[in-house]
C-alpha cells in the first residue's frame, strides 16, 4: 500500500480523517489506509466484540499492583505481555498507561494509575511505553491532565497553579515522553477553565518542551467543539460523532478553521496510522498465552505488600487456619475495578481454601460468612467465629470490587463495608492470630480494626493467578517485596485534598505541590502506612553510603545487607531535600529507586545515579526549571518514613562539587 500524505487528500477527506470511525477505529477510506483499532488496557486488554460485549482476555493485576512492584523489569515484561494480548486480539493501539497522579484516595480510578509521586509514575510509565512499543503495540498515555477525580468529570474544572502543574501533574507526562509514545489522550475535565480537548497551552508544552511529536486524541466524547479542539492541537476525535463532524465541516466552510490547521491534524493522524503499523513490522508474539497467564502471578507476587506482621506470617508448618470471606473464593465474582479497564478473565476464579490446603501442611477450614458486596450471604458470623476459635491462625479475606471502585464515580468512603469490619473484629476477638488479606484498588481506612489484628496483606486487584500468589506469600514460598506506591492515610479527613474547595464545577488544588507524602511530611500528619512501605520476611540493613560524581552527575553508592536466613528483595528509595532552600519546597522528594535481590546473609552493592537537574524546581518568576545553589541532603530510605542513610552534597551553578558529610 502506497503511503498517503495530506497532499493526496481532499479537504473533505482530511476533515473526515480527523474524526475517527465508529467506537474504536480510525477512518480508512474503504481500504486506502490501514485501519487502526484502539482498545483499553488497565488490567489486561479489554476487547469489545461486534456484539458490544467484552471478550475474555488475560486479566492482569491492576496498575496499582504493578507500581507496587517498584520493579522496572516486571513493568517492561508486563507491557510486553499486554502488547502481545493486544496484537493477538487484532488491535493496534493500547489506550494506556494511565498516569494521573493520585491526589485523593477516593478517586474511583486510582487502581488504574501508578502513584501519588510524579517520579515513580513517570519512570514506570516510560519503561512501560518503551517496552510495549518495542513489542509492536502503540501506547496512548492518558489522561492529559489533572483528571484526578471521577465525580462530575465532564463538567468540573481542575484549578491548579503553574508550579504545581509542572512539578506534580505534568511531570509524569514529561518523563514518559522520553519513551516516545505514539499517542496521548486528553482528559474529560477542564484545566483552569479550559476544556481538556482544547488545552492549547498544555499541548504546546507537550510538543515544544517535552518533544512529543505523536498524536493527541480525545478521551471518548470529550470534544465539545471540534474546530476549537483542532485549533488547540487535538489531532483526532474519538469515537466518531456525526454531530461534531457536521459542525466541523460547516465551521470549515465558514472559515472558522483554516486548511493549514486541518492539515496539521490530518498529517498526524496519518503518521499515527502508519507509525502503529510500522511498530508491528517483523514482530512476532514474544510470550505465549500460557506464559502471559503465568506471568500475572509473578506480577502479583512482586506487588503484594505485607503491610503489618507481628510474626504470624508466614504460616508455620502444621498450623491450622480458619478462612472466611468470599474474596477467598470469589466464584463468579470479578475481583477488579470497574469501567473501561475491566476485563472478563480467561481462567476460572481462584480458590484460596483449595490452593492453601494443597500448599500448606495444616488443617484448613473455610466459611464464606460474608459476600463481596456483603449481600450474598448477609453476615453469618457464627461458624466463622467458631472456626477462628479452634484454629491456630484466622485469615479474613475482605475488600472492594468493581461496584465500589469504578470509572465514572468516586468511592463514597474509605472504609471496608461495615459487615466486613464486623467480621474482622468478631473473628479477631476469637483468635489473636488474625490475618487480614485485602483485595482493593486504593487505600482503605483500617482504623476500626488494624490494631486488633496480627497481620495485614495488601493483595490489590490481582488478575488471573491472584490466588496462587496470595497463597505463596501466606506460606512463605514467596518472600513479599512489594512496597506502597501511595500513602495509606489513617482516614480520609487527613488527606491533602480533603479540605480543598470543591463544588462540582470547580476543584481547587489548594494543597499545591504538597500531594501524598509531600503533604504528610510537611504538616506532620501521621499516616497508617507510609509511601514506600512494605515488609519482608527478611531483615535488611543499609550501610556505607558514598556519594561521588562529576559535573551534573551524582553517583550514590551504598550497600544492603540481608541479615536473615531467607533470600529477599528490597526496594531502596532515594529522596532529596534542599537543606536551606529560600523557597517553599517539600521536606523531601523521591528521585530514584532500585529493587535488588539479596541472598540470605549476603550484602549487595547498590549504585544509583541522579542528575543535578533532578534537583530543580519550577520557578514561577522566571517560568523555567531552576536548580538552587546550596546544600542538599541525599536520603536513602526503606520508605518515606524509614530513613536509613543520609549524606550531604553541595551544588553550585548546576554542578555537583563537594560531599560535605556522610553518615
Ligand atoms: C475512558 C478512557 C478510555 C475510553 C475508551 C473513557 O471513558 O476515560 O480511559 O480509554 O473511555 O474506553
Amino acid at each position: 500500500m502506497k503511503k498517503i500524505t495530506v497532499n493526496n487528500l481532499t479537504v473533505e477527506e482530511k476533515l473526515r480523517l480527523i474524526c475517527g470511525d465508529g467506537f474504536w477505529y480510525t477512518y480508512d477510506f474503504d481500504g486506502k489506509l490501514p485501519k487502526i483499532k484502539v482498545t483499553d488496557a488497565s488490567m489486561g486488554v479489554r476487547m469489545t466484540g461486534d456484539d458490544g460485549k467484552d471478550k475474555q482476555s488475560v486479566a492482569y493485576p491492576s496498575m496499582q499492583m504493578l507500581a507496587n512492584t517498584w520493579n522496572t523489569d516486571i513493568v517492561r515484561k508486563y507491557a510486553e505481555c499486554v502488547a502481545d494480548d493486544c496484537l493477538a486480539a487484532g488491535a493496534d493501539v493500547l489506550l494506556g498507561p494511565g498516569i494521573n497522579i493520585k491526589r485523593s484516595p477516593l478517586n474511583g480510578r486510582n487502581f488504574e494509575y501508578f502513584s501519588e509521586d510524579p517520579c515513580l509514575a513517570g519512570i514506570l510509565a516510560r519503561e512501560y511505553v518503551a517496552a510495549m512499543q518495542s513489542e509492536g503495540a502503540a501506547a496512548c498515555v492518558k489522561h492529559f491532565c489533572c483528571n484526578n477525580l471521577e465525580y462530575n468529570r465532564n463538567l468540573q474544572s481542575s484549578c491548579v497553579d503553574e508550579r504545581t502543574l509542572r512539578e506534580i501533574y505534568l511531570k509524569p507526562f514529561e518523563i514518559a515522553m522520553q519513551a516516545k509514545p505514539l499517542s496521548i489522550m486528553c482528559c474529560y475535565n477542564k484545566i483552569n477553565g479550559v476544556q481538556g480537548s482544547e488545552n492549547a497551552e498544555g499541548f504546546k508544552i507537550l510538543r515544544e518542551e517535552y518533544g512529543f511529536d505523536g498524536l493527541i486524541m480525545s478521551d471518548w466524547d470529550a470534544v465539545y467543539d471540534r474546530a476549537k479542539a483542532a485549533k488547540a492541537g487535538l489531532d483526532l476525535e474519538m469515537p466518531f460523532s456525526k454531530k461534531n463532524y457536521d459542525k466541523l465541516v460547516s465551521d470549515y466552510n465558514s472559515d472558522v478553521i483554516s486548511v493549514e490547521q486541518i492539515d496539521e491534524c490530518a498529517q498526524r493522524v496519518l503518521n499515527f496510522i502508519y507509525g502503529s503499523k510500522e511498530l508491528q513490522k517483523g514482530k512476532s508474539r514474544k510470550h505465549s498465552l500460557e506464559e502471559r497467564i503465568a506471568f500475572t502471578q509473578t506480577v502479583e507476587e512482586e506487588g503484594i505488600v505485607l503491610l503489618k506482621n507481628n510474626g504470624v506470617l508466614p504460616l508455620k508448618n502444621g498450623q491450622s487456619a480458619a478462612l472466611c470471606g468470599e474474596f477467598a473464593s470469589p466464584k463468579g465474582l470479578n475481583v477488579c475495578g470497574g469501567g473501561s479497564g475491566q476485563v472478563p478473565r480467561l481462567t476460572p476464579a481462584y480458590d484460596i481454601p483449595a490452593l492453601l490446603s494443597s500448599a500448606h501442611n495444616g488443617k484448613i477450614i473455610y466459611e464464606p460468612a460474608f459476600g463481596d458486596r456483603c449481600t450474598v450471604y448477609g453476615y453469618n458470623p457464627g461458624v466463622a467465629i467458631d472456626n477462628a476459635a479452634q484454629s491456630d491462625v484466622n485469615i479474613v479475606f475482605a475488600g472492594t470490587g468493581a461496584y465500589f471502585e469504578c470509572e465514572g464515580g468516586d468511592r463514597a468512603y474509605m472504609q471496608l463495608h461495615p459487615v466486613q469490619e464486623r467480621a474482622i473484629l468478631d473473628t479477631a476477638k476469637a483468635n489473636e492470630n488474625t490475618v487480614v488479606v485485602l483485595f482493593a484498588g486504593a487505600p482503605i481506612d483500617m482504623s476500626a480494626w488494624v490494631d486488633k489484628v496480627a497481620a495485614v496483606v495488601w493483595a490489590g486487584f490481582p488478575g488471573e493467578k491472584g490466588g496462587e500468589a496470595v497463597v505463596n506469600v501466606l506460606t512463605g514460598k514467596v518472600n513479599p517485596s512489594g512496597k506502597l506506591s501511595e500513602t495509606f492515610p489513617v482516614c480520609y479527613e487527613d488527606t491533602p485534598a480533603a479540605n480543598s474547595y470543591m463544588d462540582g464545577k470547580v476543584t481547587v488544588y489548594e494543597e499545591g505541590i504538597f500531594v501524598g507524602y509531600r503533604y504528610y511530611d510537611k504538616y506532620g500528619v501521621p499516616v497508617l502506612f507510609p509511601f514506600g512501605h512494605g515488609l519482608s520476611y527478611s531483615d535488611f540493613g543499609y550501610k556505607n553510603l558514598k556519594i561521588g560524581g562529576r559535573g551534573g552527575k551524582i553517583e550514590i553508592n551504598f550497600e544492603i545487607e540481608n541479615k536473615s536466613a531467607l533470600g529477599g528483595k528490597e526496594v531502596a528509595q532515594i529522596y532529596v531535600r534542599n537543606v536551606c532552600s529560600t523557597i517553599s519546597r517539600p521536606e523531601k522528594e523521591l528521585k530514584a529507586f532500585k529493587k535488588v535481590f539479596i541472598a540470605a546473609g549476603k550484602t549487595e552493592k547498590v549504585s544509583v545515579n541522579i542528575d543535578t537537574s533532578d534537583l530543580a524546581c519550577w520557578s514561577v518568576a522566571s517560568e523555567k526549571w531552576e536548580v538552587e545553589d546550596g546544600v542538599y541532603e541525599i536520603i536513602v530510605a526503606a520508605s518515606a518514613t524509614d530513613i536509613r542513610l543520609t549524606g550531604k552534597i553541595t551544588v553550585k551553578d548546576g554542578v555537583f562539587y563537594a560531599t560535605n558529610k556522610m553518615q
